[in-house]
């Protein structure tokens, strides 16, 4: 039987000529690989700035340090989402404000945002962390304008959507990583291009940028990584509180000649998504992902979600028959508020998102990554249509 994980990375020769070029050259931690792609990622997306660091975890935590968020600040976001997004609003002593997401998107729902804003009592919401779920990007548009309205910073979660691009008025179609304050991305062995792990900052904010690049070194001058340099000089400063969130040049080495193929990585994932659409579109037993002419999606992942109406099976059950016949799938992801931290913490109950709760129970993800051959796409196909032929009332 054909075996065809969830996820394997799109590891090649340059890649590996990049790492040992690291490995050789005796500099393995922060280094010219982590500038380089620093300078690459930047030109890539068209953004002014670009910080690497070890994870997207520590870029979020980064953008809301360096954003000044304090103790008792509420950052509105999504209960949709991997804990990251949330979690590191702890670590800030903030508190996520969760808002429902569009059932068509899965992203947060601008109109309830606003209800959110308009009924806030606290006067202590700062920001928004939207998060481009999947890579389908969000209404970035409205979210811009409310932000502006209620004078808050956004904050990207990016994490998805390396590649995905939104319409903007007067922009025309935009990169994500050009439109709020801080964009942060992820290089985790699944996204669309990995370093094994790794993150990026993007912003148009000089000065930003320059907090974050001492923040992320224990808070030392911007280049005390080339201390140990020919060039380099002992003496360093310690300006801030800062954290160890750097990026080894091992890590860069992978990112580096990953970006270089980005492109042609998301046109696969595009290959692969459209080709599920047109195999699921009329299935009446699942309801596709949305895309439409307002976004070029990333295809991070592709979520599916059955109509439970329609079939005598449910989500775990048709998860598990995908697994008997060799399809690695996985659930992406289960609502944070129904998560016993977020519910001691702040108090969440389940039962407050129901878009989001909704769609948790009846999605999964299938395989989607530049690795699958035609015909392990063909065998996916195959075997979903399968499940639900034989579950159909
Ligand atoms: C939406 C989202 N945000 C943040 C992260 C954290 O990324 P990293 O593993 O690079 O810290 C992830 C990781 O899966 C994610 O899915």
């Amino acid at each position: 039987m054909r075996q065809i994980p969830f996820h394997r990375p799109a590891i090649g020769p340059d890649e590996e000529r990049e790492v040992l070029e690291a490995l050789r050259s005796g500099w393995i931690t922060t280094g010219p690989k982590a500038k380089q792609f620093e300078k690459d990622f930047a030109a890539y997306v068209g953004a002014r700035n670009a910080l690497a660091v070890a994870h997207c975890t520590g870029a979020l935590h980064l953008a809301l340090f360096a954003i000044g968020i304090t103790p008792g600040d509420r950052i509105i976001t999504t209960p949709f989402t991997f804990t990251a997004t949330a979690e590191v609003m702890g670590y800030v002593g903030a508190e996520p404000l969760f808002v429902d997401i569009d059932p068509a998107t899965f992203n947060l729902d601008p109109d309830l945002v606003e209800r959110a804003l308009k009924e806030d009592k606290s006067g202590r919401i700062r920001a928004i962390m939207p998060v481009h779920f999947a890579g389908h990007p969000c209404d970035m548009q409205r979210l811009m304008e409310l932000a502006r309205r209620y004078n808050l910073k956004v904050i990207e979660d990016a994490a998805h959507a390396l590649d995905a691009r939104v319409q903007m008025d007067g922009r025309g179609m935009t990169a994500i990583g050009t439109i709020g304050d801080l964009t942060c991305f992820s290089f985790y062995a699944t996204k669309n291009i990995t370093s094994a792990e790794g993150g990026m900052i993007t912003t148009a904010d000089d000065a930003l940028a320059a907090k974050i690049a001492v923040a992320s070194l224990h808070g030392m001058d911007r280049d005390a990584w080339k201390r140990y340099d020919a060039s380099g000089s002992w003496y360093y400063e310690i300006h801030d509180m800062g954290f160890k969130y750097n990026l080894s040049d091992v890590h860069a080495a992978i990112g580096l000649a990953q970006l270089r193929r980005s492109g042609e990585l998301t046109a696969r994932r595009r290959a692969i998504a459209a080709q599920y659409n047109d195999a699921f579109a009329s299935n009446p037993g699942l309801e596709i992902p949305r895309t439409g002419p307002d976004v070029e999606h990333a295809w991070h992942l592709y979520v599916l979600r059955l109509r439970p109406e329609r079939l005598r099976i449910d989500r775990n059950e048709f998860v598990e028959q995908l697994r008997k016949r060799g399809v690695g799938t996985s659930v992406h992801c289960i609502p944070l508020h129904t998560m016993h931290y977020y519910q001691r913490r702040y108090g969440y109950r389940a039962g407050e998102f129901p878009v989001a709760e909704n769609v948790f129970s009846r999605c999964f993800s299938l395989p989607i990554y530049p690795l699958m051959s035609d015909a392990d796409v063909a065998y996916v196909i195959e075997a979903v249509a399968a499940i639900v032929d034989s579950a159909l009332v």
